[in-house]
């Protein structure tokens, strides 16, 4: 019995490893063309960020190359303004932001894109691929929240 299913474990271990090679090299031999085949779909992704979920920037209606306000909040800003973590002021929170206001919209737009309070507020709120303007857009979305 104990033999019987030594032997069994070994010839799956076999197979196994066998496969394992297998699959192995036919993933070397198409290597190539797999990445061939997901670069693109990673700079539309770059570009648009609609592979994030969504609103592509035409059917928003923004202006060319710009992101969806809103749809940058959802991907990347959520997480922190959505939750309050780390104090982020939250989104619709008015007490919570009416003091930021009063700093003026300049300096929020500044520490948005270069980060703030030594990174507590991440530079451009981690959304690397967004450009300064993406940015002062996804700030202006939160403030229509409490505005
Ligand atoms: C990793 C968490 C995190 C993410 C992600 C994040 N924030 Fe923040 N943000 C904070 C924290 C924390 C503060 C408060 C910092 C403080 O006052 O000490 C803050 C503050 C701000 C402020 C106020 C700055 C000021 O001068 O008072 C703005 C505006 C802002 N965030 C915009 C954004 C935008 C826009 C995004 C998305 C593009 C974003 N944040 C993403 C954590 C985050």
């Amino acid at each position: 019995m104990i033999q019987q299913s030594g032997s069994a474990f070994s010839k799956y271990g076999l197979v196994a490893a066998f496969l394992l090679v297998f699959s192995g090299a036919l993933f070397a031999a198409s290597n190539d063309k797999i990445f061939e085949r997901i670069a693109p779909a990673g700079s539309v992704c770059m570009i648009g960020d609609s592979c994030a979920g969504g609103v592509s920037v035409a059917s928003a209606g923004g202006a060319a190359g710009a992101l969806d306000p809103e749809q940058t909040y959802n991907t990347y800003c959520v997480a922190c303004h959505g939750t309050g973590a780390n104090n982020s002021p939250v989104l619709g929170d008015a007490a919570a932001w009416q003091p930021r206001i009063d700093k003026g919209l300049d300096t929020l737009y500044s520490n948005a894109v270069n980060g703030f309070n030594n990174g507590a507020m991440p530079v451009k709120g981690l959304c690397m691929s967004c450009s300064d303007d993406d940015v002062k857009a996804a700030v202006d979305y939160i403030l229509s929240s409490v505005q």
